[in-house]
């Protein structure tokens, strides 16, 4: 594992933006795992000025996103698919039908998580973005007994959902179920990039990257991932100094 902290926010930027960029530049073809949330958002700023400066493409890469809301269609601006297309699809030479969310408004959630898996085994993800929930989620894989090895639907917990109401015009709004790619699904990914900002993360992000690894705190799997990166700002990393 190689833990990262940054004095600012805009060094951090670049470095997950860096990464990025330096895969696309060696693979053009390169196999993104995005996420969504605050977390990535100045990464994928930095991949926006990249793109616009003339020193990266995404022309011939494709995408998979982890999670989606269930009952949310993309044009929904709280939905993941939404975010992803205003934060960085619509703003660089992604080609839109390389881009994959789960689709939240699927008929049978079943065959779309299966269909899901299928299509990223196929692909085979080459780098994994992923924010960190308080909770220590990774996608929505939500902490408790037992952890789900495939794409799946999941019931989210309270803390999550009063995390995310803020996307939301009231808490009531926010669906109660996601989408989400499983703990196998992440595990198999080439190389985790892991981005944790903020104080209030602290305590979440040592538990996960030094303590016990339990399904109780789903981010500790990570620590058995072969190719981990650790972005972290110093409010989120100070205890990894
Ligand atoms: C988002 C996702 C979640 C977030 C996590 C942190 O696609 O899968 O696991 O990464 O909830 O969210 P933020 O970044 O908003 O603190």
């Amino acid at each position: 594992m190689n833990l990262l902290t940054f004095r600012t926010e805009q060094d951090l930027n670049r470095a997950g933006a860096g990464m990025i960029a330096s895969l696309l530049q060696i693979k053009p073809k390169a196999v993104l795992g995005l996420a969504t949330g605050s977390t990535p958002i100045g990464i994928y700023e930095e991949l926006v000025h990249l793109y616009r400066s003339g020193s990266l493409s995404f022309a011939k890469a494709s995408s998979y996103n982890l999670d989606e809301y269930v009952g949310l269609s993309g044009s929904h601006p709280a939905s993941y698919r939404c975010f992803m297309n205003t934060h960085l699809f619509d703003q660089v030479d992604i080609d839109p039908a390389n881009t994959h969310v789960p689709n939240g408004l699927a008929v049978n959630l079943e065959q779309e998580c299966a269909y899901y898996d299928a299509m990223i085994e196929d692909a085979g993800i080459d780098l994994q973005v992923l924010g960190l929930g308080h909770n220590g989620h990774i996608g929505f894989n939500e902490p408790g007994d037992v952890l789900v090895a495939g794409t799946h639907v999941t019931d989210l917990q309270q803390q999550t959902i009063e995390a995310n109401a803020r996307f939301f015009d009231s808490e009531d709004d926010v669906p109660k179920q996601a989408i989400t790619m499983g703990v196998a699904g992440i595990m198999k990914t080439r190389q985790v990039m892991l981005v944790v900002r903020g104080e209030s993360k602290a305590a979440i992000a040592e538990r996960a990257l030094t303590g016990p690894i339990t399904t109780e705190c789903p981010a500790s799997l990570l620590q058995l991932h072969p190719n981990l990166v650790v972005l972290m700002d110093e409010g989120a990393g100070a205890w990894a100094k």
